[in-house]
């Protein structure tokens, strides 16, 4: 049955909080439903034409029991599973962990329901060797899922080709296949060759779902299926979202509020986003939107043709730690910025403060308090800040932290940046502007193909001496 456990709230961007000057009126809203009804239904046509793939991942019963049905193959021997991807290979993949295993489900074992949980995101080899120095006598009982749609992405092929090199060593031909499970294109591309070549399972990136919208699919699936985390629940979630954010009615639609909102905003001035969770699990979720946001809506040219160099830009900030870090500016610096909220009404536990000691009466008002009281307060006190200095703030209000709410809130945000997009009247799903520093490390590594480039990056990359000091 279709569940509503997440909500909007939006009055603190309204004139009637904020006044004229940085609140929207009544007119205005109904300009933006207008417009934003409109982008809702082409979104709806493109969606039913078959060009947005990802709206119908929640669905896509095969994906959830191919990623349940490796997990449960590996389940007890693995003790270790190690992502290798980055970007949209990655992102989702911390985001679900974080948010949906304990905060040291890695360190202490009693709190573990599966393997130990490593994403490996980048290629720093100090990082990278301090893992490896790590996990090198545990390999029998580790898995490596390489995460790559093309396989060409040149951090996640290094690691590979690593861990290729450490596995056949350690663990002969036999030992280098079985601890491999790739992600993949089902068809084409580098890492589907290697995988056929060595007989690696395998799990498909579905055609046509960019890496930030894949994090429902296989993509994302199977290390939180191998982590113990409720994938069906989270693909319920997601489709329990699909009902709402399909609406045409532009109030009853919490992505078309939450773009429609943003896109208004943007025309006035207001292009940085803050996204402000206030509980830990929640914090890489922001991380996941920052990219879904940055990637999908700045883009130098229309879908007309023409330059327009538009993009709101996200930023995550975490409460209450960035209150220590961040508001003062949030609050004194320039008013370019909207706010949304992550707020929790039911924490998945609580804890008493204890007693203040006679000589620190001053603490007295904190003890016997429960801190999941005490960080909503903290929430509550900052947007009421934000808010007396006109800023605009919004709330996505969990009932709790579930796979079902987590699973609402990343189809709610993936839908948002689709009729975003559409408002902004850009092509919410290529980058294009990633191509060209991909080519360019490619180029200084030394491929063939780039070998043209190089010289062009030479002015670039020479130092000027006169201008290090
Ligand atoms: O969102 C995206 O498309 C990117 O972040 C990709 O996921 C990232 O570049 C990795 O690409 P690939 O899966 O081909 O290795």
């Amino acid at each position: 049955m279709t569940q509503a456990n997440i909500s909007l709230y939006y009055k603190n961007v309204t004139a009637e909080v904020l006044g004229p000057e940085h609140g929207i009126n009544r007119d205005q809203f109904s300009e933006i439903a207008a417009k934003t009804t409109a982008a809702i239904e082409k979104v709806n046509q493109v969606r039913a034409a078959g060009k947005t793939p990802y709206r119908d991942l929640p669905y896509k019963a095969a994906y959830a029991a191919s990623a349940k049905k490796l997990a449960a193959e590996i389940a007890g021997a693995c003790e270790n599973f190690v992502v290798l991807g980055i970007g949209g290979s990655a992102l989702g993949n911390i985001a679900l962990q974080t948010a949906l295993n304990p905060y040291l489900y890695n360190t202490d074992d009693k709190q573990r329901k599966g393997p130990r949980l490593f994403v490996l995101d980048n290629v720093d080899p100090a990082q990278l060797g301090s893992f490896l120095d790590w996990i090198g006598d545990k390999l029998d009982r580790t898995w490596f899922n390489v995460i790559s749609k093309s396989g060409r992405t040149a951090e996640t092929a290094a690691q590979y080709l690593i861990l290729q090199q450490m596995l056949q060593e350690r663990l002969g031909p036999a030992g280098f296949r079985e601890h491999v499970i790739a992600t993949t294109d089902p068809k084409k591309g580098t890492m589907r060759q290697i995988t056929d070549k060595y007989g690696f399972r395998s799990l498909v990136v579905p055609d046509g779902v960019g890496g930030r919208f894949s994090v429902l699919s296989p993509v994302g699936l199977l290390s939180a299926a191998v982590c113990g985390i409720d994938i069906d629940e989270l693909l319920a979630g997601a489709a329990d979202m699909n009902q709402r954010v399909k609406n045409t009615g532009f109030f009853a639609n919490p992505a078309a509020i939450l773009a429609g909102v943003n896109h208004h905003f943007y025309q006035r001035g207001k292009r940085i986003s803050v996204m402000m969770p206030y509980a830990y699990g929640l914090k890489d979720l922001s991380d996941w939107y920052r990219q879904l946001w940055a990637e999908s809506l700045g883009k130098a040219k229309n879908i007309h043709g023409e330059m327009v160099f538009v993009g709101p830009t996200p930023v995550k900030a975490l409460g209450a730690t960035d209150q220590h870090s961040q508001v003062q500016l949030y609050r004194e610096g320039p008013n370019d910025k909207i706010f949304t909220f992550l707020q929790v009404q039911e924490f998945a536990r609580d804890l008493t403060i204890g007693p203040a000691p006679d000589c620190a009466p001053e603490l007295g008002y904190l003890a016997g308090a429960k801190m999941s009281k005490l960080i909503n307060c903290e929430k509550l006190a900052t947007e009421y800040a934000l808010v007396k200095d006109l800023r605009p703030c919004m709330t996505i209000l969990f009932e709790r932290v579930d796979a079902r709410t987590v699973g609402q809130f990343l189809y709610l945000y993936e839908v948002a940046t689709s009729i975003a997009g559409r408002l902004f009247e850009i092509d919410a799903y290529d980058q294009p502007a990633v191509e060209l520093g991909k080519d360019a490390t490619m180029a200084l590594m030394g491929h063939p193909d780039y070998a043209a480039m190089v010289a062009k990056i030479q002015p670039i990359a020479t130092m000027d001496p006169a201008y290090r000091i």
